[in-house]
């Protein structure tokens, strides 16, 4: 009977309508390489948030948004006591960002939740489609921020207080959105979630190298984040000697080459970036008093992330030469294994459906990650060409993203019947 109901679902997935739902958010924030700009709790994200919020209400869905401003977009279950079954991922992106990257968990399970709406099948638990506030920590700091508070809601003060590099808080941020937008109920943090499904592109390019359309995602990498402070003296560039010089970036760069050498692996596991790097005063003719930048540093293994983690700091002092540094870890997130009833079902929706797939590791870190301590969860991916992401160029295959949503459907029916 399950796997019945569960087929005309997958079958009433409409591939066109999901893929025009892609190309009508990517005009929000489109950028003129073809990517988005639609960083978290801007007027791009709060417009972004309105036509999902149209789209879930014009379906006949209820919407809600909790204290960090995540969303959630409900269908019913027969039981009123159960706790639904989420699915989704985020609507923010990176400052140049692809089209796929966080929209298409939601849009993915959007068309899933029609799909079932439309085929008619009634399920136990409650369905839902979760919007996360920033995922990508692109404008304000930490990343995976709605799911982080909702999975420990004594984190929310802190996290509205944090600023963007205008001093803008998350608290001001969220209330512009909020007033963008049209009023949503509440919805309480931590409340019971049976289980977390999250589907993303897979931002690398193992599946369309093998040739496979749905990666069964196995866990998700560890990462500790870092910002750097390297504090000189501004200094005329054309007068001042070298032996009088504290020049910021000279000893910040110094470090940068350092701490690229201590993370040179000949196996390639270890993904090491410095991905910001602000100077001040950015003056042409000045000798740089102040330099910030910030290390995302990542691997499977936590004795790696502690071993190489932990000498960060002494390689900074290192080479300060006549600066000062200081160092602040603004995140350590653990590595995450995803085992047990949610990858069961997406692995047994995969075969029913009959589509090639194989277990994959994620580099990308995901809001699944934070659910995984509330509620059994587990991930799928979908192919992204030549892996890029992260990059306006970044693209999918509309037939890929429609097996995706199809797999999501089949599992959100098989869990929720539980
Ligand atoms: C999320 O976008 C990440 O940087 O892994
Ligand atoms: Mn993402
Ligand atoms: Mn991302």
């Amino acid at each position: 009977m399950a796997e019945r109901t569960s087929e005309s679902a997958a079958a009433a997935v409409d591939e066109a309508r999901l893929w025009d739902r892609h190309m009508e958010m990517a005009k929000i924030g489109a950028t003129p390489k073809g990517g988005v700009n639609r960083q978290a709790l801007t007027p791009e994200d709060a417009r972004a948030r309105a036509l999902l919020a149209n789209w879930a209400q014009e379906l006949g869905f209820t919407c809600a948004m909790d204290d960090i401003g995540s969303m959630y977009i409900r269908r019913p279950g027969t039981d009123a006591d159960a706790a639904p079954v989420m699915t989704g991922s985020h609507t923010d992106s990176q400052p140049s960002g692809g089209r796929f990257d966080g929209i298409y968990g939601i849009l993915g399970g959007l068309e899933a939740l029609q799909a079932i709406e439309e085929s008619g099948n009634a399920t136990r638990r409650p369905i839902e489609v979760v919007n996360w506030t920033n995922e990508e920590a692109s404008r304000f700091g930490s990343g995976c921020m709605g799911s982080q508070v909702y999975t420990d809601p004594a984190k929310l003060d802190g996290m509205l207080a944090m600023k963007d590099l205008e001093g803008v808080t998350i608290a001001e941020a969220l209330a512009e959105t909020r007033a963008a937008m049209p009023a949503l109920a509440h919805r309480a943090l931590k409340s019971p979630v049976a289980y977390f499904i999250e589907a993303h592109i897979e931002q690398g390019p193992e599946l369309e190298a093998t040739g496979n359309v749905i990666g069964v995602v196995t866990g998700i990498a560890g990462s500790r984040r870092f910002e750097i402070q390297v504090h000189g003296e501004d200094a005329h560039a054309g007068t001042t000697p070298r032996k009088r010089r504290k020049d910021a970036v000279r000893s910040a760069a110094d470090m940068a080459r350092a701490l690229f050498e201590l993370m040179d692996d000949p196996e390639d596991t270890v993904r090491f970036t410095i991905g910001r790097f602000m100077v001040t005063p950015n003056a042409l003719a000045v000798v740089p008093g102040h330099v910030l930048f910030t290390i995302d540093f990542r691997h499977s293994e936590e004795e790696v992330l502690t071993r190489l983690g932990d000498q960060i700091e002494a390689v900074c002092q290192r080479n300060a030469g006549p600066c000062t540094v200081t160092m602040t870890e603004t995140r350590r997130a653990p590595t995450k294994s995803f085992a047990g009833p949610v990858p069961d079902a997406i692995l047994a929706a995969t075969q029913r459906l009959g589509l090639a797939h194989m277990h994959i590791f994620s580099g990308a870190g995901h809001d699944a990650r934070y659910m995984a301590d509330l509620c059994p969860t587990g991930m799928i991916f979908v192919p992204c060409e030549k892996g890029i992401s992260h990059n306006e160029a970044e693209n999918a295959k509309a037939s890929d993203l429609a097996a995706g949503a199809r797999v999501i459907a089949d599992t959100l029916i098989a869990l929720a019947n539980r």
